[in-house]
């Protein structure tokens, strides 16, 4: 059995410490939010916070997260940097087919934490392993400056 905090709760988790965190996101705790997309950390799309960094979950095995906190897309609401970042997309209407959607938040919401008014550099630099099959960066890259400027 495998303990941490979960979007601020309390999971035990029944199963091998390599386990990769994103299979336990989503097949242990039905946090479906994350996605998987490449599995070897190069697309981003299943970016969650571990003690508030951006972790890719298909390469972090569960014994990582053991006593730590992990936030996920369904939790990221509730800090201050991811609900300035979920009302900038909204605002700018940013996803497209939505798929790689959940992981650029993260990241982004990750950035806005160490950077509240990040520079076009660290926004490049923090948003770099997110890829977006829809080329929606340009939304991306506005909708994280709106949050960047919001009070
Ligand atoms: S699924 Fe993890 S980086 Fe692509
Ligand atoms: S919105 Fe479709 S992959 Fe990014």
């Amino acid at each position: 059995m495998i303990s941490f905090r979960i979007n601020g709760m309390k999971a035990d988790v029944s199963a091998s410490p390599d386990t990769p965190l994103l299979w336990v996101l989503r097949d242990h705790l039905r946090l479906t939010g994350t996605k998987y997309g490449c599995g070897i950390a190069l697309c981003g799309a299943c970016t969650v916070h571990l003690d508030g960094e951006a972790v890719r979950s298909c390469v972090t095995p569960l014994s990582a997260a053991a006593g730590r906190d992990v936030i996920t897309i369904e939790g990221i609401g509730e800090i201050d940097a991811g609900k300035k970042v979920q009302a900038a997309w909204i605002e700018m209407d940013v996803p497209q087919c939505g798929y790689c959607q959940s992981g650029q938040i993260m990241s982004a919401a990750s950035l806005l934490k160490k950077h509240p008014h990040p520079t076009d550099a660290q926004i490049s630099e923090a948003m770099e392993g997110n890829l977006c099959r829809c080329g929606t960066y340009n939304r991306i890259r506005a909708a994280i400056k709106m949050a960047g400027s919001a009070e």
